[in-house]
C-alpha cells in the first residue's frame, strides 16, 4: 500500500559519497558513484524524508603535496582551486549536494582532535618505534612516494617506494634497489620515528556486531569483512612525520594525522559546517542511536576504512555509526580500465565538452542509473549501449508516448489535458509498480526502477496504438479520444515521477509543460480538464556522430590492437 508521506513518518538521512581526492579532476568514476549517491537523495526527498546529502574534498597527504610540488604552488593554493573544479564540474550533472565542504578546515581539526583524544581515553592508542627511510640533505622522513628506485622484482627503474607500476607488485620502501631521495636523488638513511598506532584489536567483539547488523553491508561484502576480522585486525598507523599537509596531532614534535585518519572525519565536520550556515546541530545527524540514518556510497577499494576504522573512531566518541554502506564497483570504459595513457580516462568535465548533446549530461545519469544494481560487480561504459538505452527509453519509448499525447492535447482539446475518465486498468497497474519501484530505490536496485518504466511506457504506446485516438477524432468521438489522451498524459506524470530522483531535468521539463510540482504521490492519476503550456520535447535521441569526438580516440587504438 502507500506509504504515508506525513511529518510523523518522515525519515532523517545523512548521506555520503566517498570524498575525492583534491589532486585530480572528477572522472567518470567518480561521477558514477556521486550519481548512485544524488539517486538515492532524490528519491528519498521527492517521498519527503529529511536528507542531507554531504561531501568534500580530501584534501590532505602526500599525493596531494607531490602534485602541489609539481605544479609548482601551496598545497593550499592546489586544493583552492581543485575544489572550485569539483563544484563546478558536479553542478554539470545536477549532483545535489547541500554541501560540498573541504577537509581542509577548523570544523575537521577540531573533530579530528577530539576524536584521537577519545580513542586515548578508551586506551586504543599505543606508539611504536619503526625504522624509515629519511632524507639528510632534505632533513625529513620520506614517504614511499618520495623514495623512487628500482623495483624488486621486475628491476623496473625509477619506481616509487611503495609500488612498481611497471608490474604492479606492492613493498615496503626498504625493499626498493638502489633507493633515493625523489627531492634530492641523494641516497637516504635509515632513522627510528616513533609513531601512533590505533589497537584495532582491542574493538572486535564491536566490529563483528556491526557488520552483522541489518542493513550494514551487502551480504557478500559482510563475508568478505569478516574474512579480514578473522585473519587479525592489524594495529592502524594514524601518524606521519613533518613535514606532511595535514593537521598536526596535538602533544607532539612534527606529528600529523594520516590523511586517512581525518578523511571520513570530513563528513562529520562538512555536517557541522553545513548547520553552522544553515541551521540545525551536528548532533540531530551523529548522535549515537539518535534518529538519523548515515549511510555512506563508497567504491570497493575503500571498504576496510569504511567498515572497520572508521565505526571505531566513531564508537569510540559516542557517535552514530553508519546504518548502511553502499559498496559499487568500479567504472571501466568500452570494456577498458580507465587509464590515461590507454585515453579511457575520462574527466567530468570532458565528457561534457565532447558529446554534442544538449541533454549529455542527463542522458550519462539514466545509463548509469539503469545499470545499476546493489551488488560491488564493475559496470562497463559502452558507447552503442549507451545510445541504445536512452534512446529505447527515454525518447524512443516515454518521449514518443509524451509527445503523441501532448500534440492532441494541443491540436484537438484546446491545449487542455481532456476533461475525460482515465483507463482505471492502467492506472492500477501503475498503482502496483509504484510499490516496486519505491523498494528498488531504497535497496539501490535501480536497473529494476528503469525495466520498470520502460515497460510501463510500453504499455502506454500499445495503449495508444490499440485505441487510435486519430481514428476516434475522425470519426467524431472526441469524449473516446478524451479519455485515450487523459490515460496517457497521466501515465506520463506517473513515469516522470518515478524518473525524477534519475533524470531530474526531463522531469522538470513536464513539469513545466503541466505547471505542475511532482512529489512522490503524484504518481497518482488525477490530472483531467488541465492547462498546458508550450509543448517540448523530453529527450531529443542520442546519435552516434554526438560521441564520436569521445570516444574516437579509444575506438582508434582498439582497431589498431594497441588496447
Ligand atoms: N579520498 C578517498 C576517499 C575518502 S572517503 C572518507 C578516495 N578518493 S578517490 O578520489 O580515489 O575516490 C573517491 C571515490 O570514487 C571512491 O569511492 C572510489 O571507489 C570511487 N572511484 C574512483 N575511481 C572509480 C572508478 N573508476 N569507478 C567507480 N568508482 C571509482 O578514495
Ligand atoms: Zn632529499
Amino acid at each position: 500500500m502507500t506509504i504515508a508521506d506525513d511529518k510523523k513518518n518522515r525519515r532523517r538521512l545523512l548521506v555520503t559519497s566517498a570524498l575525492p581526492y583534491a589532486n585530480g579532476d572528477i572522472h567518470l568514476g567518480h561521477l558514477l558513484e556521486a550519481v548512485m549517491t544524488d539517486i538515492f537523495v532524490r528519491y528519498h526527498r521527492l517521498r519527503g524524508n529529511e536528507v542531507l546529502y554531504v561531501c568534500a574534498d580530501d584534501t590532505h597527504g602526500t599525493p596531494v603535496e607531490l602534485s602541489a610540488l609539481n605544479q609548482g604552488v601551496t598545497p593550499e593554493e592546489l586544493v583552492g582551486k581543485v575544489l572550485e573544479n569539483h563544484i563546478r564540474d558536479y553542478s554539470k550533472y545536477d549532483i545535489s549536494f547541500d554541501i560540498f565542504y573541504t577537509t581542509h578546515s577548523e570544523e575537521n581539526r577540531k573533530y579530528a582532535e577530539l576524536i584521537y583524544e577519545n580513542l586515548r581515553k578508551k586506551n586504543l592508542i599505543v606508539e611504536r618505534e619503526i625504522n624509515q627511510y629519511y632524507c639528510e640533505h632534505d632533513n625529513r622522513f620520506l614517504p614511499d612516494r618520495f623514495v623512487v628506485g628500482t623495483c624488486p622484482r621486475c628491476k623496473a627503474p625509477n619506481q616509487y617506494g611503495d609500488v612498481c607500476e611497471a608490474c604492479g607488485t606492492t613493498y615496503e620502501p626498504t625493499d626498493v634497489i638502489d633507493p633515493a631521495c625523489k627531492l634530492c636523488g641523494n641516497r637516504p638513511v635509515m632513522r627510528a620515528s616513533t609513531h601512533i598506532y590505533v589497537e584495532l584489536a582491542k574493538r572486535e567483539d564491536f566490529l563483528r556486531e556491526f557488520i552483522n547488523r541489518p542493513g550494514v553491508l551487502q551480504t557478500d561484502m559482510k563475508n568478505f569483512v569478516k574474512t579480514w576480522i578473522d585473519d587479525g585486525l592489524r594495529e592502524w598507523c594514524i601518524s606521519r612525520d613533518g613535514p606532511y599537509f595535514g593537521f598536526k596531532i596535538p602533544g607532539t614534535e612534527n606529528k600529523y594525522f594520516y590523511v586517512w585518519m581525518d578523511a571520513p572525519i570530513g563528513y562529520l565536520s562538512s555536517t557541522e559546517k553545513y548547520c553552522k550556515d544553515n541551521g540545525g546541530d551536528v548532533m540531530d545527524y551523529w548522535k549515537k542511536d539518535g534518529p538519523c540514518e548515515v549511510v555512506h556510497f563508497i567504491g570497493k577499494d575503500i571498504v576496510y576504512f569504511h567498515a572497520l576504522f572508521w565505526p571505531v573512531m566513531l564508537d569510540s566518541s559516542d557517535f552514530a555509526v553508519p546504518s548502511s554502506l553502499r559498496i559499487h564497483g568500479f567504472l571501466n570504459i568500452q570494456g577498458e580500465k580507465m587509464s590515461k595513457s590507454r585515453g579511457t580516462f575520462i574527466l567530468a568535465h570532458e565528457y561534457i565538452e565532447k558529446v554534442e548533446h544538449p541533454q549529455a549530461a542527463e542522458f550519462l545519469r539514466f545509463y548509469y542509473g539503469s545499470k545499476l544494481s546493489p551488488t560491488s560487480a564493475d559496470m562497463d561504459l559502452n558507447k552503442e549501449e549507451l545510445i541504445t538505452r536512452v534512446n529505447t527509453t527515454l525518447a524512443n519509448n516515454i518521449g514518443n508516448l509524451h509527445h503523441r499525447a501532448m500534440v492532441f492535447c494541443e491540436r484537438y482539446f484546446d491545449n487542455r489535458v481532456p476533461d475525460a475518465k482515465w483507463d482505471e486498468e492502467i492506472a492500477a497497474q501503475v498503482e502496483t509498480a509504484a510499490d516496486e519501484i519505491a523498494n528498488w530505490y531504497e535497496s539501490g536496485d535501480f536497473k529494476l526502477v528503469a525495466e520498470k518504466i520502460q515497460a510501463l511506457g510500453s504499455v502506454g504506446n500499445k495503449y495508444f496504438q490499440d485505441q487510435k485516438p486519430w481514428e476516434l477524432i475522425k470519426t467524431g468521438d472526441k469524449a473516446a479520444a478524451g479519455a485515450v489522451i487523459v490515460t496517457c498524459v497521466n501515465l506520463i506524470k506517473a513515469l516522470a515521477v518515478f524518473l525524477k530522483p534519475i533524470t531530474p531535468k526531463i522531469s522538470a521539463s513536464f513539469e513545466k509543460q503541466l505547471s505542475l510540482k511532482l512529489e512522490w504521490g503524484d504518481y497518482r492519476f488525477s490530472l483531467s480538464n488541465h492547462e498546458i503550456a508550450a509543448i517540448e520535447k523530453l529527450a531529443v535521441p542520442f546519435e552516434e556522430s554526438h560521441l564520436s569526438a569521445l570516444f574516437a580516440p579509444i575506438t582508434d587504438l582498439q582497431k589498431t590492437g594497441e588496447l
